[in-house]
């Protein structure tokens, strides 16, 4: 039962999805935590793969970059293939003082300015939240594991934030200094999942801040978004 973007079977694909922006980051989710994992989508290279993780089936799926990218694949997925659930595990940059580099950030929901909601259902929404069953799933996990989760709002933006000329004259557009992340999709996936009656929550790794300027090695990176996938693995066993 393909779609325009995915040429997988029902059967192919979990109830519930993880899904990272990069469609490499699939591939190694699927080849380092996952057991019997198959490629089931490689169309325009939007990697996606099912396998277990501690005998329960998960499907790992790229989302690409930005509320048009994450709102066809989650549209699909959650439509055509009975998805579920859906985790975003992305990165983010933060403008909070109180956020740190490579901190972990659930998402409470998505603050955003973008047409997607007028375009597709004629309404002008500014703030979705994620799922509160799915966060809560999230949280309690965090816990057990001793995992210091941030939990907040998020800026679902359509621009880099960091090519911007005047990056505080970007942040003092919204509407108050709340926001712990920034980043391009959580508002595409919550509204999507809200709009079909699915769940959806959102993961991130902080990995550039307004406050926090030191540079990061590629092993720290690495520990923390494997920390980051673990934990969303783990949540949905
Ligand atoms: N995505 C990922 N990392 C970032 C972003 C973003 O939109 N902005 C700053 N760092």
């Amino acid at each position: 039962m393909p779609t325009p973007h995915i040429e997988s079977n029902k059967e192919d694909i979990a109830k519930v999805v993880l899904m990272p922006g990069d469609p490499l980051r699939a591939k190694y989710i699927a080849e380092n935590f996952l057991e019997n994992a198959k490629l089931i989508n490689s169309v325009r290279n939007m990697l996606g793969y099912t396998g277990t993780y501690k005998g329960k089936k998960v499907t790992v799926f790229a989302s690409g970059m930005g509320i048009p990218s994450i709102g066809i694949y989650s549209y699909e997925l959650y439509n055509y293939y009975d998805v579920e659930k859906i985790i975003r595990i992305g990165t983010c940059g933060s403008f909070n003082k109180d956020i740190k580099l490579l901190d972990i950030i659930l998402s409470s929901g998505a603050y955003c300015k973008s047409y997607f909601d007028v375009l597709l259902d004629g309404v002008d929404v500014d703030f979705v939240q994620s799922s509160g069953e799915l966060n809560r799933l999230i949280m309690n996990k965090s816990k057990e594991k001793n995992i210091d989760l941030k939990f907040g709002k998020t800026i679902t933006s359509d621009v880099f934030d960091l090519y911007c000329d005047d990056i505080e004259k970007f942040r003092d557009t919204f509407p108050d200094l709340s926001f712990l992340s920034v980043e391009m999709e959580a508002f595409g996936l919550f509204y999507i999942a809200k709009k079909l009656g699915k769940e959806a929550s959102c993961l991130m790794t902080v990995v550039d801040s307004l406050y926090d300027k030191h540079s990061l090695t590629s092993e720290e990176r690495e520990k923390s978004l494997n920390e980051m996938i673990e934990l969303a693995l783990e949540s949905i066993i």
